[in-house]
């Protein structure tokens, strides 16, 4: 007997040969937050509560595996001066970018920056978001950076939080003339700190000519390696460095951004299993012209994923809805590539691919469950409020509903 059957449905479930893995006029089962059957509607059995979806697709709950969610206050006035013709480099180097959001996230409390994130994830939760990463890197000292970290640890309701320590993400001011001490603080202190405390689960790096080098990406990979956490990296994004390349042979999780990627990059991260994940409102938001190699990176067999990369800087983007459309006009993803990259794939590159990110029996019962007509339509419509429920763990949105 399952706790909930889920009719009158069609399911995307990502995987196997069908697109999108569809079965039409489908069933799901749900026990103990658990998806206990997904298949044809006639092989179903007995539940203690059925529940009629209308003719709805059943996508797995969206996954967006990049954000920096969790920071204070925000840079419009900076997005003005580049619209009036400064980069983002030269909003960095004048002590700009990513240093005055430090500056106001360092002065906010634990509370404050908890609040000021809620909207932000209300949003995403709006448009089917059952997981999302959130990183640190935006207080760049010990106390600050765990701060972060816990701030995002408070968000995990009704949703699951993968939180990622980023203290690699710009050189603080106070250390701009002593890099090898950031660096050593940052593996000595606190990556130990956020360690022990369980407060990450994997470390990023910005890897660019502004931020880290890979030298010192390379240390840093290797403190978190050394403490059993997992690595990812900011690579490639303004400049070509070798980022991802290093990152795939530290068995990164993932690499990010990648509009600079060279074939050599290509190839490590097939070698190597990472994920390549597409962050195209940031490549909007800054108006790129350079795209990540997706043809090459599809002919290679990458898998890629794809997200908001939410944060006051390069994409202040809340609506995973509108980066599937980007991912698609912008960079030349299919939409089942697009879809697949907000689920099945931002699992793996979470390390979360056997909880989360298909519809598969065993897995949690994360489910978005969407008005359209085909799941092509998650990726087509601009602005559209589509999403009728969301379930996590079993977890109907709409509790009360009969
Ligand atoms: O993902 N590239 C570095 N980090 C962010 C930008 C952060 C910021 O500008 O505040 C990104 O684009
Ligand atoms: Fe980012």
């Amino acid at each position: 007997m399952w706790d909930v059957l889920l009719l009158d449905c069609n399911a995307a479930t990502m995987l196997g040969d069908a697109a999108f893995g569809a079965i039409r006029d489908a069933a799901i089962g749900i026990r103990d937050g658990r998806i206990a059957y997904i298949g044809p509607r006639s092989g179903s059995g007995p539940a203690q509560v059925k529940r009629s979806l209308g003719g709805a697709w059943v996508t797995p709950g969206l996954i967006d595996c990049h954000t920096h969610l969790v920071f204070a206050g925000n840079r419009a006035s900076e997005w003005d001066a580049r619209r009036r013709g400064m980069s983002y480099e030269e909003i960095a180097r004048a002590g700009g970018g990513i240093l005055s959001t430090v500056r106001a996230t360092r002065a906010a409390s634990e509370d404050e920056l908890v609040a000021q994130a809620q909207p932000r994830l209300a949003a995403l939760r709006a448009q089917g978001v059952t997981t999302v990463e959130i990183k640190s890197g935006y207080g760049l000292d010990t106390e600050t950076e765990l701060r972060l970290l816990r701030a995002a640890g408070r968000l995990a309701h009704d949703m699951r939080v993968s939180r990622t320590f980023l203290g690699a993400h710009a050189l603080p001011p106070e250390c701009a003339l002593d890099r090898a001490g950031y660096v050593e603080r940052v593996c000595d202190e606190m990556i130990p700190a956020v360690a022990r405390e369980r407060l990450a689960d994997a470390v990023d790096v910005f890897c660019e000519t502004i931020a880290f080098t890979p030298a010192e990406t390379a240390r840093i990979f290797a403190a978190a390696r050394a403490r059993g956490l997992g690595v990812k990296v900011h690579a490639e994004q303004l400049s070509n460095s070798g980022a991802a390349a290093l990152a795939a042979e530290c068995g990164a999780l993932s690499a990010d951004h990648l509009e600079h990627l060279d074939e050599a990059g290509i190839s490590a991260l097939a070698k190597a299993g990472s994920v390549a994940v597409m962050l195209p409102a940031a490549f909007y938001f800054l108006r790129e012209s350079r795209k990540p190699p997706v043809a090459a990176l599809r002919a290679a067999g990458v898998a890629m994923a794809v997200a908001t990369d939410c944060n006051p800087g390069t994409s202040p983007c809340t609506s995973p809805l509108l980066v599937l459309n980007m991912a698609c006009t912008l960079f030349d993803l299919t939409p089942e590539e697009a879809l697949a990259g907000m689920t099945r794939n931002a699992a793996r590159a979470l390390g979360l691919a056997l909880e989360t990110g298909t519809l598969e029996v065993g897995k949690s019962a994360d489910l978005a469950i969407w008005n359209v007509g085909e799941p092509a339509e998650l990726a087509y419509w601009l602005g559209a409020d589509l999403l009728r429920d969301r379930y996590f763990r079993g977890r109907s949105d709409n509790e009360d509903q009969p």
